[in-house]
């Protein structure tokens, strides 16, 4: 059984233009100790659907309409917010896109991370700290017992990112929830916090759901993906399959993407055409307008989802 099963999550957000169906209708399962990949260009729903898990969606205007999300056997969308404080942290820990918005400035960084521990462990604070630094150390924090003095701001970037994957993990979480933690940063140190988060998955059996732009960056740590598109799975499944075998055309330019960018010295490439607006969506399959392999059925009703074993792939190519 997956430690986690996503079934047809919906979270909406009514605006003043109308409804943004951000995440609509999303199925996906964590296996335990394994890393899912969400995939997908900006506003497909990525962070909405990890938020959505541990209900840290703003309500209004945000809306969870439908779904469940069972962690061993339990609807998180169904517990109370302080059943929820409990499982955030202690059961599912973020790593966000900024971790300026995950550490506080006020604070010192062993001071936050000692806090945190013992919400969830009966030691003292003496002991918290120390675990703190041990935590530090973990995540290879240069002079860590020093560092757990510093505040925040004067740590560099990719030490930020590192004492909050140390926050994150503090209470060895059952799932953690990395979302693009490495935009901002330079490729040797993304390399090395992918790293960093695969040895903390191998040491602690930890899940990990790893939230990006670029395919490239889960191909080495993800054993399953799930490619979205505006609110919408349009493909999952083992990480293999899916990268020698892609089946939806939006996965097949995303594949692309990174293969002509690699060698090259520019940024990523990205994919021809336009992300629809959210509130006003194509008819059918939202790709088609983008789509090289559009049928006019494509424009008129939404593609099914086809089966190809755990392989899936919402497309009317295969129906
Ligand atoms: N608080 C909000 N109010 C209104 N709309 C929102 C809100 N939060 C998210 N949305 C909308 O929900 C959609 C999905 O957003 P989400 O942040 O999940 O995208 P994403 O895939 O994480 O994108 P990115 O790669 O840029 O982080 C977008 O259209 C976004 O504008
Ligand atoms: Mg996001």
């Amino acid at each position: 059984m997956p430690l986690l099963s996503v079934r047809d999550l919906k979270t909406y957000f009514n605006v003043f233009m109308g409804t943004v169906k951000a995440v609509d209708g999303v199925s996906f399962d964590l296996e335990r100790g394994k890393t899912l990949g969400i995939v997908g260009e900006s506003g497909s729903g990525k962070t909405v659907s990890c938020l959505s898990l541990v209900k840290l969606i703003a309500m209004p205007p945000g809306e969870i309409v439908g779904g469940q999300a069972l962690l061993d056997g339990e609807d998180l969308l169904t517990l109370s917010e302080k059943e929820l404080r409990k499982v955030r942290g202690r059961k599912i820990s973020m790593i966000f896109q900024e971790p300026m918005t995950a550490l506080n400035p006020l604070f010192t960084v062993g001071d936050q991370i000692a806090e945190t521990i013992r919400l969830h462990q009966k030691v003292n604070k003496k002991e918290a700290f120390e675990k703190a630094v041990e935590m530090l150390t973990a995540v290879s924090i240069p002079a860590p017992r020093n560092r757990a003095l510093s505040y925040p701001h004067q740590l560099s970037g990719g030490m930020k990112q590192r004492a909050m994957i140390a926050l994150a993990m503090s209470c060895h979480p059952q799932i953690l929830i990395a979302d693009e933690p490495s935009t901002a940063l330079d490729v040797t140190v993304q390399a090395q916090i992918l790293l960093l988060i695969d040895e903390f998955k191998k040491k602690y059996g930890t899940s990990v759901i790893l939230v990006t732009h670029n395919m490239g960056v889960i191909t080495s740590t993800a054993d399953d993906v799930m490619v979205m598109y505006v609110g919408k799975m349009v493909e999952r499944g083992n990480i293999y399959e899916v990268f020698n075998n892609p089946k939806h055309p939006y996965t097949v330019g995303l594949l692309e993407c990174i293969l002509k960018s690699t060698g090259g010295k520019h940024a990523l490439k990205t994919m021809p055409g336009f992300i629809p607006n959210p509130i006003n969506k194509p008819k059918g399959c939202a790709f088609n307008p983008r789509c090289s392999r559009r049928m006019s059925i494509c424009m008129a009703e939404e593609p099914p989802v086809v089966e190809f074993g755990k392989h899936v792939a919402a497309c009317w190519l295969y129906a």
